[in-house]
């Protein structure tokens, strides 16, 4: 049976409960992080970590574990779950639970925190990928997407309508410009330039896209952090949508339209390389 991490406690899920007052489950007040697990080994845990971080920081909640407590936490759920395998692991930190339901709050509250480590089956990319879809639609959500909530209902609901639509992640466009998925953060390349938004407040900052940055300075391709119209978005060479879950995903249809060729591209090609060898680097335990 899966064990998950409640508020001190490893337990079997079937018997972790949380009260019905629970801010998160009346208000989703709460911040998650989502965190790749390669061969048992936790990625970018740090990094992560940091945006947990921010994320508390920006909704006024106290981080109720140091940053050793949540490193063992972690080693220890995935040592109880999913051993060398991979996995995807779930981290959540809601505000806690009331006497009286009322909207504003103390900090009185004990954070009520939650960890799962489930199986994953990371997507095995190679040239031949298919790639996917994605849809265009009309970013709903509030400002602060810098916040990694666990509000998540517009997400819910955008996603949704690209599941309708048989698309696999919907693209979201604020003001003109395509900011990034409901799950994902977004990449176009055009003329052999690598473009993705700047860092903003309607936008999470993706650790997975910290990381293609990063891989790409220092294989010296051209990667620009700028806004990307919804013009130049329909104009793209080719489009990459990424996360902790999905890597790098191509993108080869869009609103039903080819992407360049419609076939996955060969600076996605070359980038999903220099990703895996990262990961096989880190799995080997070589530096982060
Ligand atoms: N989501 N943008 C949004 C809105 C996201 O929800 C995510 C990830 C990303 C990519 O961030 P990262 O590379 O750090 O995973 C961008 C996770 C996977 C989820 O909600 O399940």
């Amino acid at each position: 049976m899966e064990q998950v991490y409640l508020n001190g406690e490893y337990k079997p899920l079937n018997e972790a409960c949380v009260p019905v007052l629970d801010r998160g489950f009346l208000f989703g007040d709460g911040v998650y992080e989502v965190i790749p697990v390669y061969s048992g080994k936790p990625f970018r845990v740090e990094q992560h970590l940091d945006r947990l971080q921010h994320s508390l920081d920006a909704i006024r909640l106290r981080n109720p574990m140091t940053r050793e407590q949540w490193i063992e936490v972690i080693d220890e759920l995935i040592r109880r779950n999913t051993g060398d395998a991979d996995a995807a692991l779930y981290l959540q930190i809601t505000r806690g639970v009331m006497e009286k339901r009322d909207h504003g709050f103390n900090d009185s509250l004990e954070p009520t925190v939650l960890l799962t480590c489930q199986p994953m089956n990371y997507p095995l990319q190679q040239s031949d990928t298919p790639g996917g879809c994605a849809i265009t639609l009309e970013d709903s959500r509030w400002q602060d997407c810098h916040i990694k909530s666990i509000n998540l209902l517009p997400n819910v609901l955008l996603r949704q309508q690209a599941v309708d639509a048989g698309a696999d992640e919907a693209i979201l466009i604020r003001d003109g410009r395509a900011i990034e998925g409901s799950a994902s953060n977004l990449f176009i390349v055009k003329d052999e330039v690598i473009k993705t938004p700047p860092r903003q407040r309607c936008m999470l900052g993706g650790i997975t896209r910290d990381l293609i940055l990063e891989l790409c300075n220092e294989n010296h391709l051209l990667a620009r952090e700028i806004d990307i119209s919804e013009d130049e978005l329909h104009d793209a060479d080719e489009i990459w949508m990424t996360s902790s879950t999905r890597e790098i995903l191509p993108i080869t249809t869009l609103n039903q339209h080819k992407v360049g060729k419609g076939l996955t591209g060969p600076v996605w090609a070359e980038v999903i390389r220099l990703y895996q060898d990262y990961k096989q680097q880190v799995m080997r335990g070589g530096d982060e």
